[in-house]
């Protein structure tokens, strides 16, 4: 089975009656067939994606290699999406291995360069039959290493957000409505009337960013107001670190490594599973 990119994946979620999409961070391949596992359960196509510090860990054609086969064996609609990457290279890079979508984030840059470079990207990836995400304003919290502070949290607005899809034509669009990246200390306070205007304008579909920590009901709120690709990715890294610890920490050296690792995948698949039954 070859993927499908995030244009061709939408149709299939919106058949088995999803309005969004869930992307979720893949943070090592042993977390690899428990995404499949909840992707089944949950009738749902699937949409994993890479942050380039995975990809640079685990190789660009190893995670091709290994999403392909399990799509093929598990019969699941998957998309492979590169998350946040500012490095055009390391995008051309991704898409010859064949990931099927990118996200160039030139989110940090003045909003002229940020077209420039995301139409590059576009150029690029259409030879491909690879779809685009960009991000516009600045989304708080740390992803992959990199930060924005509270004080640089920066809300996309309307204006912008229209300029950018009109000029760029690309496929997906990050907003900074109020998520952030990471574990959150406090509620996220998503500002949906924002959100509604920003949908209204662009009429392209809108990325959630920080899916981690947003309550239920704001989830189901911003899917309703026209979000189509949720990003979750803390989420799952949380739940594995934390049942390995404790089945590490129970076990004995000769045990079967898989012992210890059954409960951190299962903890995965639930997390997912609950996520994409949001997203209906
Ligand atoms: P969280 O880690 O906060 O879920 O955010 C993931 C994300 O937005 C990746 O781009």
């Amino acid at each position: 089975m070859t993927l499908y990119n995030f244009n061709e994946l939408l149709p299939v979620a919106r058949q088995r009656h999803f309005k969004a999409i869930g992307s979720f961070n893949l943070h090592c391949l042993e977390m690899l067939p428990a995404f499949f596992k909840a992707a089944r359960l949950t009738d749902s196509p699937l949409m994993i994606q890479i942050s380039t510090g995975t990809a640079e860990y685990l190789g660009y054609r190893l995670l091709v290699d290994a999403v392909r086969s399990l799509a093929q064996s598990e019969g699941v609609p998957t998309c492979l999406h590169l998350d946040h990457c500012s490095d055009i290279a390391a995008i051309q890079t991704a898409i010859e291995a064949g990931f099927s979508s990118v996200m160039y984030d030139g989110s940090h840059l003045e909003m002229a360069e940020n077209i420039a470079n995301t139409r590059r990207v576009i150029d690029l990836a259409r030879q491909h039959n690879v779809s685009v995400e960009a991000e516009l304003g600045a989304i708080g919290g740390a992803e992959d290493g990199k930060a924005v502070a509270e004080e640089d949290i920066c809300f996309t607005t309307v204006e912008d957000a229209r300029r950018f899809v009109d000029e760029t034509g690309v496929d997906m669009l990050a907003v900074s409505v109020g998520t952030v990246h990471g574990l959150y200390t406090g509620k996220a306070h998503i500002q949906h009337q924002r959100l509604a205007e920003i949908t209204a304008a662009t009429r392209t579909p809108l990325v959630l960013h920080g899916g981690t920590g947003v309550s239920d009901e704001d989830m189901r709120r911003a899917v309703a107001g026209g979000i189509e690709k949720v990003n979750v990715g803390t989420e799952m890294n949380v739940q594995w670190v934390d049942r390995c610890k404790r089945t590490f920490e129970q076990g004995k050296v000769n045990d079967s490594v898989r012992k210890f690792l059954i409960p951190a995948n299962d903890a995965v698949t639930q997390v997912l599973t609950e996520k994409i039954n949001l997203f209906k």
